[in-house]
């Protein structure tokens, strides 16, 4: 208010001609103002005017009570206003800014203190959690990323709904291990740029998050370790994920038919309770399945054969169900297969000794079921650590299960209704046309199954 009087008394002393140009500009200036006409130029040259004057940068609102005279001492200090105007790097960033205080405002539990540093308006450099990335399109800075990982966040009201949706630049949501209740908006899907979503091992409960199902550029998506029941809709299994994890729910539901749409590289639905049979369309899934984990479920019938088309599979992991039958040949074919376990089912028969010569085994687990025999391949493996046969009916074998049990079983009627090939058992996918391919993979490497990684709450 007061600087346009400072700027003329301070500059009394100067020629005419310079006190003239001011003057000038000045009234330029509140002509504009007083005829309504603030517009850019307006108070561009107003700024321009104080700031050569006085060098106060920013305030000018050129008003006509400029005119009012101030006193003569230097202005003080500006007393600090209790809500400062925020410059935001860009309007991209402003958009974000109310919804990130709005989530501050509902934790109340923040045991690493990231929270104190969501403050003031430099969101991409200051505030713990966030990161920023050159928007497409935009050409300037937005909000890109979410890392909450392990941040433990917790509160009463801690909802996903009224913050995720607000960041419409989001490509990244990891917020493994917090408190986050309630429900997955809908508008989710408005996001264009959302790759990754990480919910694990949250409060979220209710069906399963269908609101995702729209969200059609997700490559990750990982719900494990909450308490998520029903079914899991199918159309899940078109999604265009490498990754889906939704192990450790309460899902219950027969096994989708359409599970193997789905070109995921790493497929966890362990620890659930899902039913019925493997589908024997699996076979859709050899150019893309490496690691799939059905363990601790409740299916039943027979392994469909069509399992040894899987020629990029490194873990396969069915134990703790309720399965039967024999190992079918194919399995010989699954030439990348590191960790094959099948305990605690009700297998039975010999095991085929191709299964054993599999090159890249280094875990194959058959405990707990009912094989009657082995060859000299898995004997070697056996010898070697690498093949668990306890707990079966292998005669001559140590820990082997009482004998009352092994008839007993034996006597029971078997069948695999859900073998859809003339010679199920017999047929080697990878024999046809040609001698069998053996051929030893380049491996990359002696990486941990990312996908046993996900049997534990924590990130991954
Ligand atoms: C005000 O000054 C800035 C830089 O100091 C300049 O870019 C701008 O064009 C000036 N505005 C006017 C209206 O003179
Ligand atoms: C968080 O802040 C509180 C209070 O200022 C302090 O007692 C505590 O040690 C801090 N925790 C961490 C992890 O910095
Ligand atoms: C997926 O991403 C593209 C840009 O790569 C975008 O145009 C499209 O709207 C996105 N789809 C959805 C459903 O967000």
């Amino acid at each position: 208010m007061a600087k346009m009087a400072t700027i003329s008394s301070k500059y009394k002393s100067f020629p005419t001609l310079f006190l003239i140009i001011i003057i000038i500009l000045f009234q330029t200036c509140l002509h504009n103002c007083q005829a309504g006409l603030v517009d850019d130029i307006g108070v561009a040259i107003c700024a321009n005017i104080s700031v050569a004057g006085v060098g106060v940068s920013v305030g000018n609102n050129c008003s006509p009570e400029a005119e009012v005279p101030a006193p003569l001492a230097p202005p003080p200090a500006p007393a600090p206003t209790p809500y400062p105007p925020l410059q935001f790097e860009s309007e991209r960033i402003k958009l974000v800014y109310q919804a990130i205080q709005d989530l501050k405002a509902k934790i109340k539990y923040d045991p690493q203190n990231i929270t104190v540093t969501w403050v003031g308006s430099d969101i991409c450099n200051k505030y713990k959690g966030f990161r920023c990335a050159v928007v497409p399109g935009f050409g300037v800075n937005g909000l890109s990323d979410v890392q909450f990982n392990g941040f433990n966040f917790g509160g009463p009201e801690l909802t996903l709904d009224g913050f995720i949706e607000k960041l419409p630049d989001l490509s990244i949501f990891h917020a493994n291990s917090n408190g986050f209740t309630g429900l997955i908006p809908r508008q989710i899907t408005d996001i264009p740029y959302l790759f990754e979503l990480d919910l694990s091992n949250n409060k979220l409960t209710g069906q399963f998050p269908y609101q995702v199902l729209g969200a059609t550029n997700l490559t990750f998506l990982d719900i494990r370790f909450n308490s998520f029941s029903g079914a899991v809709p199918p159309q899940v299994f078109t999604l265009d994920v490498d990754v889906l994890f939704i192990n450790n729910n309460n899902f219950q539901q027969q096994i989708p038919a359409n599970l193997f749409s789905i070109p995921a590289i790493y497929v966890t639905l362990a620890n659930n309770k899902f039913t019925g049979s493997i589908p024997g369309n699996i076979g859709k899934a050899s150019k893309t399945l490496s690691e799939v984990l059905f363990l601790n479920n409740q299916l039943t019938g027979c392994l469909p054969p069509e399992i040894g088309l899987l020629n990029k599979a490194t873990v396969f992991d069915v134990s703790q169900n309720q399965l039967t039958g024999p190992i079918p040949c194919s399995f010989g074919c699954l030439t990348n297969m590191e960790i094959l376990n099948l305990a605690n089912n009700q297998f039975y028969g010999i095991v085929p000794d191709e299964v054993c010569n599999l090159p890249n085994l280094k875990k194959l687990t058959l405990s707990y079921n009912y094989f009657t025999g082995i060859g000299l391949a898995c004997e070697k493996l056996i010898k070697n650590g690498v093949l668990d046969v306890s707990q079966n009916c292998i005669a001559g074998f140590p820990n082997q299960r009482p004998v009352k049990d092994c008839l007993a079983f034996g006597y029971k009627p078997k069948w695999c209704p859900n073998h859809q090939l003339k010679d199920p058992l017999n047929w080697i996918p990878c024999r046809q046309g040609g001698p069998r391919r053996m051929t030893r993979s380049i491996s990359t490497g002696a990486a941990f199954p990312v996908s046993y990684n996900a049997l534990q709450p924590q990130r991954l």
